[in-house]
């Protein structure tokens, strides 16, 4: 596909590099990776793509002052960057305020409904900064955008751009894309009634409203019917995101990940009988709706209920730091430390631990941990897709059954395979986790063949080119 200069441009709240400012003054800069950046690869350099997105940091204003916003591109790997210095009480209001504790709540379902959502005039304050923190977005996708452009806007985060670009810009073709659930009508109706219309129709500026699965498509629709009256001229898609198959493959086979595989095994020790421990892997952030302490609960209640299993088996759970200004979360991190050192002083002996828990993130420890998994466990209460259930598979050296949640958006894709639990269910866990454990070496082999293959079924340039094609047809 070729597209000409200033045609394609992606806005997120989360840029592909960061900045922090080291101790003589200069910067380091650090690039992410994700269906983005591989997407916006594959439409070659000719595009000229533009990538806007926020100074997250104080490290990233730094770079904003000494740039005036359009990053270097030897920090980038050549892609153009805009990133927009939004001043940081503004940006905190909208990314902790109501990007992460109001919509992100709304949509994974995790308010404790007895005492909150309180809208008040603290939530009217936030919202403002939300419109602000959406107008600087908009504003500078029209500025950088050529005639007749294609604006591809990522997540809720940025829920009142395609209406806010529309009225800039009717010339431009615009898309939506959610990375998270959407909640159903019930639950959505706990926002208040004007703010719920206007995140919707800020959505319904785009020409194209996209989602992971049928199931986000679906409540989209419902709630702009109950809420709006319909989705009016705006086209509603799903696009599904698949694991890289190729980048992870030749990463996972890096020297750095054989060697973390060597340190793992010799910290996993070997059962009473001379074999490998089993283990029973899972890595996310440590995010509330990850259902990390559930887990554990479940995975307490295996060694509570089948003794055989003690000195057996080592549940490996690398939950990394995530939105740490939010009480909630550093709240919801202590509880995972908590509940993981009571079931290692009730049931650890002198060779054996029976939660090994990091809290660091180690991208190279998480690949090596997906190559010898036994058993994944991926359990979230509600999320978009969820792409670990989609990349251990992938890289898994010997098989491994997934414990996969029916209210992820991979479930989708991977139910038929996968070992399905009901994420509130602790006992029908810790069942699945057992039966997961007692698969046959085959079984578990055959079936991992076909997770993989259902998990690489959309790459992301596939993910990103499908995108752009739909939204060419008017
Ligand atoms: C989800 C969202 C992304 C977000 C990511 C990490 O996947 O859909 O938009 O970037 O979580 O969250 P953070 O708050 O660290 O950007």
């Amino acid at each position: 596909m070729g597209f000409a200069q200033g045609h394609v441009l992606v806005a997120s709240n989360r840029g592909p590099v960061s900045y922090d400012v080291r101790e003589d003054g200069s910067l380091g800069v650090r690039r992410g990776g994700g269906g983005l950046v591989s997407g916006l690869s594959a439409i070659g350099p000719d595009a000229d793509a533009v990538w806007v997105c926020a100074a997250l940091g104080e490290g990233d204003r730094e770079a904003v002052r000494r740039t005036g916003g359009a990053l270097d591109p030897a920090d980038t790997g050549g892609q153009r960057v805009r990133m927009l210095g939004i001043p940081p009480d503004v940006y905190a209001a909208a990314y902790n305020g109501i990007a992460n504790s109001v919509l992100w709540f709304v949509h994974h379902m995790l308010y404790d409904i007895p005492v909150e959502p309180a809208f008040g005039t603290e939530f009217r304050e936030q919202w403002a900064a939300y419109e602000t923190y959406n107008r600087a977005f908009a504003e500078a996708l029209a500025d950088e955008a050529a005639e007749g452009a294609a604006v591809l806007v990522q997540d809720y985060h940025l829920a009142l751009v395609p209406g806010m670009l529309r009225e800039l810009r009717p010339d431009l073709r615009i898309g939506h894309f959610s990375h998270t659930p959407w909640a159903p009508v019930e639950y959505f109706r706990l926002l208040p009634d004007d703010i719920a219309a206007q995140l919707l129709r800020g959505i319904l500026g785009a020409d194209r409203a996209a989602f992971l699965t049928h199931r986000w498509a679906g409540a989209f629709t419902a709630c702009c019917k109950d809420a709006v009256g319909g989705t009016g001229t705006t086209r509603v898609g799903v696009h599904g995101l698949g694991a890289d198959a190729d980048f992870l493959r030749e990463r996972a086979h890096r020297a750095d990940v054989d060697d973390r595989i060597a340190t793992l095994r010799d910290q996993l020790g070997t059962a009473p009988d001379g074999t490998p421990r089993r283990t029973v892997v899972r890595v996310d952030r440590t995010e509330l709706s990850k259902n990390i302490v559930r887990g554990l609960h479940a995975y307490r209640e295996l060694l509570d209920t089948r003794p055989e299993w003690h000195g057996r088996v080592v549940h490996v759970a690398f939950a990394y730091p995530s939105r740490q200004d939010l009480a909630v979360y550093r709240d919801y991190m202590t509880e995972v430390s908590r509940v993981a050192e009571e079931i290692n002083s009730a049931y650890g002996t002198d060779g054996w631990t029976p939660v090994m828990l990091r809290l660091d993130d180690d991208f190279a420890r998480s690949l090596a941990a997906y190559r010898i998994a036994d058993v994944a466990l991926v359990n979230p209460v509600r999320d978009g897709m969820n792409l670990v259930a989609k990349e251990v598979p992938v890289v898994s050296d010997a098989g491994c059954a997934l414990v996969l949640s029916r209210e992820a958006g991979a479930y989708e894709e991977m139910g038929d395979d996968a070992i399905v639990v009901n994420p509130y269910d602790v006992s029908g866990t810790a069942a699945a986790l057992h039966t997961a454990l007692t698969m046959g070496d085959a079984e578990r082999a055959e079936r991992t063949k076909r997770l993989a293959a259902a998990a690489t079924a959309l790459p992301p340039t596939q993910w990103f080119l499908d995108q752009l094609r739909a939204l060419e047809k008017k």
